[in-house]
């Protein structure tokens, strides 16, 4: 297939195909995830989750975030591959150059970071010197101690008025894509309206221009609680690349997320 870019995904989000995103740590599920047509590959710091064991993603460093990415990027030929940027490694816009370009480095094609307006200058000066930013609102898991928990965001008047703010903002910064994560369905639908970038959603609601799950959420592997925007895909197929491409298809037709999966 054709190898996935920027302008393919803004291509999408204008003809109205939904973006199908899943995350990936490792070189082999990076080479299945691209057979099967994942279009986005999310090196993501629930790493530290899935893979460490750690209770947060706050002790995630950006070594471990630069080894996954030289792993997922060995694996994957076509799907676009993105980098989260960890904890504590983008507190000011030089820091965050630096840190930024050991994840370009190690392969990725652009870097995800967690936040609001506050950070866009840090997206502008990313930007600048060549490096693209998706940027992650509504539920942010490295501020999971100034949130008390992992919590639905954006339910008050105040709240979705603040997170249309943030987005619009990290719009003009520079943002290429949005993040959308644990807000209300109604407020994913009026903040995709409201963008001309894609938002990719996680617990955002049916609207948003593509879809995102943890991969060992969507293979029921992490053994742990499941939010309610997680589907097991397995169910029903008798392969791991029969579960991803069920889920590509359920993006693509908008039978995922349901109702069920919606807050
Ligand atoms: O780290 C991650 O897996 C993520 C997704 C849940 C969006 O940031
Ligand atoms: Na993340």
């Amino acid at each position: 297939r054709k190898t996935v870019t920027i302008p393919a995904l803004m291509a999408m989000r204008a003809a109205g195909e939904k973006i199908a995103m899943l995350t990936c740590y490792d070189a082999s599920f990076a080479a299945l995830m691209d057979h099967c047509g994942v279009d986005v590959l999310l090196v993501g710091d629930s790493l530290g989750n899935v893979s460490q064991g750690q209770s947060s993603t706050l002790p995630v460093t950006i070594d471990d975030m630069a080894y996954h990415t030289a792993s997922v990027a060995r694996g994957n030929k076509s799907a676009f591959l993105v980098t989260d940027m960890p904890f504590a490694t983008y507190g000011t816009k030089e820091a965050a150059f630096q840190n930024a370009a050991k994840l370009m480095q190690a392969g990725a094609h652009m870097v995800k970071i967690e936040g609001g307006a506050w950070l866009a200058e840090t997206v502008h000066f990313l930007v600048e010197r060549g490096i693209p930013v998706f940027a992650h609102i509504g539920l942010t898991p490295q501020s999971v101690h100034i949130l008390g928990g992992n919590r639905v965001q954006g339910k008050t008047a105040e709240g979705a008025e603040k997170l249309k703010a943030d987005a619009l903002a990290l719009q003009a910064a520079g943002a290429s894509m949005l993040l959308l994560e644990a807000i209300p369905a109604a407020l994913g639908k009026e903040v995709t309206e409201l963008m001309s970038i894609p938002t990719i959603g996680i617990g955002a609601g049916p609207d948003c221009s593509g879809q995102v799950l943890v991969m060992h959420d969507m293979l029921d592997v992490f053994p742990g609680k499941k939010a309610r925007f997680v589907k097991n895909f397995m169910q029903g197929q008798d392969s791991i690349g029969g579960a991803f491409r069920a889920y590509i298809s359920a993006v693509k037709d908008k039978s995922f997320p349901a109702p069920e999966h919606c807050f």
